[in-house]
């Protein structure tokens, strides 16, 4: 399996563009079934999770054809309902097609959906809001089987904000018959902008950004083009290695409202933020100071796909640091590895408090999940010496080139 090799201590200095958002590309891809033509998405990431959707709607009969960063997704043939296992059973975000096949026909059996391992990620809320939209579920030993006689809007509320349900509500009810009104929805960016690419689809959806979402079913949408937002993730990711780094640099295009949080957080620890329309700067300290407390949360709090690399940049900080991991049962996968490193890092059930001002030093190391491989290869950054992350393929579902990028901006990084 490949892997990236860092030679650390080099600060991380220049520009760097971001790439289009995995979370908000994902449905978006799912959502191209909803209309029978061609659909074309701009600014669309080269990542493996990407490349498993686009398979798995081929193997449903769809066609699609990525040209640079425009993905083209022909739906317009008949399309088998049944999702075969193999890629389905490779990504968490499988579970979208629910929504959008049975906005389209009456019947979808799809795998259980796999992903990173961070913790128990199950499907009850997506199920539960179905059946509500007059859907049948059935259980079996390898998957879900749904169908429907027709896709009902009603009154649904989330029992927590959870980003993929509140995305497959909206994907089912935009071509349901009636309204839907979503309560407790997610407010993340990127189900804003998966809302506003089915509007220009021709859905028609009200709140995104809220937490009360409605949404009025029409008869049918019809096939557009739309450009991806920018991954803030990734964005954030780039700005806690220039911090960790003691770097200078500035990314593009990136919304401070989409980053707030994380901004805030980088700024705690002495970062200057320079924030310019869509590009935002970062001015590392030369010593980061600790934070308190940082709790995850969803949007606009904390964002969990953050807490690994801001975690790495505080082993390194004048003083103790405390992150409570509020959104996923098993998000410190990163840490016995960062321990082989030198960190000082102890974890009791949620929380784990940080000791700062530690010199990490390199070693080999594994990634297990796609943040947490992020952050290795930030540690590796920080590190003296040399380090080995293994389990590239984590990092590669959700960052399309992050070793060119870093090596752009000065590090000696490479892909074994
Ligand atoms: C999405 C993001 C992921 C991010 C997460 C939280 C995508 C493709 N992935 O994942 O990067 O880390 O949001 O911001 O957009 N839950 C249930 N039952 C359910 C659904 C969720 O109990 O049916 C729980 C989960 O176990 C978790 C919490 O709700 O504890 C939040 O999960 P959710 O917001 O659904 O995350 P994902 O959509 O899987």
């Amino acid at each position: 399996m490949a892997s990236f090799e860092i030679c650390g201590g080099c600060s991380l200095n220049g520009e760097v563009r971001i790439q289009g958002s995995k979370n908000a590309a994902l449905p978006m891809i799912a959502a191209c079934l909803l209309a029978r033509g061609e659909t074309k998405l701009y600014n669309c990431p080269h990542i493996t999770d990407v490349y498993n959707m686009i398979k798995i709607l081929e193997n449903m009969g769809c066609f699609a054809d990525f040209s640079g960063d425009c993905l083209t997704v022909d739906t317009t043939g008949n399309l088998s309902g049944i999702i075969s296992p193999g890629d389905a059973a490779s990504m968490r975000s499988s579970i979208m097609l629910l929504g959008a096949v049975l906005g389209r026909q009456k019947y979808v059996s799809l795998p259980w959906p796999g992903g990173c391992s961070i913790g128990k990620r199950p499907v009850d809320l997506h199920l539960k809001a179905l059946e509500q939209m007059n859907v049948s579920v059935t259980h079996h030993s390898s998957g879900l089987e749904c169908w429907t006689s027709c896709l009902r809007g009603g009154d649904i509320s989330l029992a927590m904000p959870s980003v993929g349900a509140t995305e497959n509500v909206i994907l089912a009810a935009v071509l349901a018959n009636g309204t839907t009104r979503l309560h407790n929805a997610a407010k993340e960016p990127e189900v804003v902008d998966l809302c506003l690419f089915l509007n220009e689809m021709g859905a028609r959806i009200h709140g995104m950004g809220t937490h009360h979402i409605t949404i009025s079913g029409v008869k049918q949408l019809k096939s557009v083009s739309y450009t991806v937002m920018s991954d803030r993730i990734v964005a954030g990711t780039y700005f806690a290695a220039a911090a960790a780094t003691g770097g200078n640099i500035l990314a593009y295009p990136v919304k401070e409202k989409d980053l707030r949080c994380v901004l805030d957080v980088l700024a705690v620890m002495g970062c200057g933020i320079i924030i310019r329309k869509d590009r935002i700067g970062l001015i590392a300290p030369p010593l980061l100071l600790p934070v308190e407390s940082i709790y995850t949360q969803p949007f606009p709090g904390f964002p969990t796909d953050m807490q690994s690399q801001i975690m790495v940049c505080l082993t390194a900080a004048r003083g103790t640091s405390m992150i409570c991991e509020n959104i996923f049962e098993d998000r410190f996968k990163i840490v016995p590895q960062l321990e082989k490193m030198g960190a000082k890092i102890l974890v009791h059930e949620n929380r784990a408090v940080i000791r700062g001002g530690c010199r990490l030093k390199g070693a080999s190391v594994r990634a297990e999940d796609l943040r947490g491989g992020a952050a290795l290869v930030i540690a590796g950054l920080m590190a003296e010496g040399d380090t080995k992350v293994e389990g590239s393929g984590y990092i590669e579902r959700g960052y399309e080139n992050i070793a060119k990028d870093l090596d752009q901006l000065g590090a000696r990084i490479r892909r074994l």
